[in-house]
């Protein structure tokens, strides 16, 4: 099992669903973990779930940058230092671009793809050699699946981007980049949709568990300093059309 001993492991969107696992992978893999979201009581409840000690939370928005700052010097000096930042914060709004108001496309930009840069901006100053920076972006991230899913694909390929722009920019001072990409997995990414209730069925019930997403980031985490993973994409089996149960 990989060790993550003593390291100090920032989850922006560590509220629910991938971050959460992750915040509790980690944890288990004995790692300090300091989680932001927005949802201050869904944040406690993680926290007070995890495996170990010395782990801490901060509220704070993607989208307010300088909200994001402070929250997250405010962890690094209460963990004593920052190894990774893990970026799971996001959102996804379905539809086709013809019928979609573009308050709900700002809103999918905004915390997919600023959020996202804004997160790099407040955590890469605390992390140093040996350090790691995941991004999650998705298997929309590397092709378009469906037109309504378009907007969140576009903000995933920028996101494939941004993890690219970061590798350039970090490793000369050996920080490693990963995006971590991966297909449906079984979370509430798009609850509260009333017109996406088939699209969320399907996610969850034929996505990967959010805890296999939270093993592959441990494992990048955990490989030796000059390792540097540049893509992870993984998907269910389930999502090719296999059902295990029925080959019994
Ligand atoms: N589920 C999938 O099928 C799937 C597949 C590929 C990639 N992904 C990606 O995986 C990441 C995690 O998604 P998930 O599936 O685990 O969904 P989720 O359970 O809805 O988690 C999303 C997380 O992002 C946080 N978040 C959203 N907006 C935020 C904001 N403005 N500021 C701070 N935090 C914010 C949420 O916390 P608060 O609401 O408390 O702020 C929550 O912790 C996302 O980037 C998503 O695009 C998901």
């Amino acid at each position: 099992m990989t060790s993550l001993t003593g390291r100090r492991v920032l989850v922006v969107g560590a509220s629910s669903g991938i971050g959460a696992a992750t915040a509790h992978a980690a944890a288990a893999a004995g790692a300090h973990v300091g989680l932001v979201a927005r949802r201050r009581e869904h944040l406690d409840a993680v926290v007070a779930g995890l495996p170990g000690h010395g782990h801490a939370v901060a509220a704070a928005d993607v989208t307010d940058p300088a909200a994001l700052v402070a929250a997250v010097d405010g962890l690094a000096a209460e963990l004593g230092g920052l190894d990774d930042v893990v970026a799971a914060a996001g959102v996804m709004a379905l539809g086709a671009v013809a019928d979609t108001d573009p308050e709900t496309w700002r809103g999918v930009l905004d915390v997919n793809v600023t959020g996202l840069l804004a997160t790099a901006r407040a955590a890469l100053p605390h992390l140093g050699e040996g350090g790691t920076v995941v991004v999650l972006s998705s298997m929309s991230g590397r092709r378009v699946a469906s037109a309504a899913g378009g907007v969140y694909a576009a903000s995933k390929h920028a996101a494939h981007a941004v993890a690219e722009t970061l590798r350039l920019e970090v490793g000369p001072r050996g920080v490693r980049v990963t995006t971590v990409a991966p297909g449906f997995v079984a979370t509430d990414l798009v609850a509260g949709q009333d017109d996406a209730r088939a699209f969320a069925g399907r996610m969850h019930d034929e996505g990967l568990d959010p805890g296999d997403v939270a093993a592959a980031v441990v494992h990048v985490l955990g490989l030796p300093p000059a390792v540097v993973v540049v893509e992870y994409a993984l998907q269910s089996i389930r999502q090719l059309g296999h059902r295990p149960e029925d080959a019994s």
